[in-house]
């Protein structure tokens, strides 16, 4: 049987940069931003707002929400690209802030689809032993690896976390499937190097640091395809159609990746979830986040037929079809 999410949490930073703020910084405007982005505020961590820490009060929103003691945990797993260190992983963070002593913790690298690859993964674990409870979080400080210096990337992305937890279903409820893809062939196109080696030898070419690096049209065009065949291989493999789906929750990159998507797809923009203009691009955040904001307003109800998809560096991509 598979899985059911038992709660939900997310947990933004206070600290809201508007466009205005960003014109003090680059050359560019708020008209520039909306229009090409539909992005008007994001938010970026200050003291405190450590990936782990974000990613820890989401989790304990998460448990609460679910009835869930941290003890009972059996498994943590953290989607981010913005870990607190190398090592440990923030997952591991997370368990020792929130106590989970039981659980086994380790961090998803699959950049914004970090959370849907980790929730297919638990998804599976759930199925092989009912009793195990589990939290997939995703969690991001992207504030730290952007290039505050570049006008292409320094207006798209925001920091925040969310966080589910996951337990055995009842009958008709829970997780129905995923359709996750990757194609590493076309990296290039968005990454992020990693820190200067100490080997010399193994340093990568022209390594420039630590931030994110994108050919955002390219990436643009490549997002709207592969979700949108990954939403439709899902449907049919599924047997679901389009009209039975109550809500759609995409990943919150741009506003005009979503209306393309949408309209390709041919979802009623009323069945969409839409909170990007809010915060930006989280990453492997934005999924949750969005999830624990339409759970929290009532748009998610027993029996609510959910489709969910995401694209990211990697590639990575894909879509989950959820019976809440
Ligand atoms: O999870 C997936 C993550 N990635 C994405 O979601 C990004 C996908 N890509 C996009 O959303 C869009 O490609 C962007 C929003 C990043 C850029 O929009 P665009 O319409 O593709 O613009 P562009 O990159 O083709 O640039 C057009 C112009 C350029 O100026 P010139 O060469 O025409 O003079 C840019 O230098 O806009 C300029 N530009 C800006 N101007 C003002 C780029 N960024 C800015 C900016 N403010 N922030």
């Amino acid at each position: 049987m598979g899985s059911v999410i038992l709660g939900t949490g997310s947990c933004l930073p206070k600290r809201v940069r508007t466009n205005d703020d960003l014109a003090r910084i680059v050359d560019t405007s708020d008209e520039w931003i909306r229009t090409r982005t539909g992005i008007q505020t994001r938010r970026i961590g200050e003291a405190g707002d450590e990936t782990y820490r974000l990613a820890a009060k989401a989790a304990e929103k998460a448990l609460s929400m679910a009835g869930v003691a941290a003890e009972e945990l059996d498994l943590i797993v953290v989607g981010t690209i913005t870990s607190h260190m190398l090592m440990p992983s923030t997952a591991c963070f997370v368990q020792k802030e929130i106590g989970a002593t039981k659980a086994f913790a380790f961090d998803l690298n699959a950049a914004c689809s970090g959370f849907l690859y980790g929730l297919d993964l638990a998804d599976q674990y759930v199925r092989a032993d009912a009793s195990r409870k589990i939290l997939v979080i995703g969690a991001e400080t992207l504030s730290t690896r952007t290039n505050w210096e570049d006008r292409n990337t320094c207006v798209l992305f925001g920091d925040g976390a969310g966080a589910v937890v996951l337990g055995s279903g009842s009958q008709g409820r829970g997780l129905v499937g995923s359709n996750l893809r990757s194609d590493g062939r076309l990296w290039s196109l968005l990454h992020m190097h990693a820190p200067v080696s100490n080997n010399a030898d193994l340093e990568q070419a022209d390594n420039p640091g630590v931030h994110i690096i994108m050919e955002g049209r390219e990436v643009f065009k490549y997002a709207v395809k592969a979700m949108e065949t990954a939403i439709s291989d899902l449907l049919a493999r599924e047997g679901v159609t389009l009209d039975e789906i109550d809500l759609f929750i995409p990943h919150q990159a741009n506003i005009r990746i979503l209306n393309k998507l949408v309209e390709r797809v041919g979802i009623p923009l009323e069945k969409v979830f839409i909170n990007v203009w809010k915060y930006g691009n989280t990453s492997a955040a934005s999924i949750p986040i969005a999830l624990d904001e339409a759970n929290r307003e009532g748009r998610l109800q027993p029996g609510t037929k959910l489709l969910v998809c995401s694209f990211g560096g990697g590639f990575t991509w894909g879509a989950t079809l959820i019976n809440w």
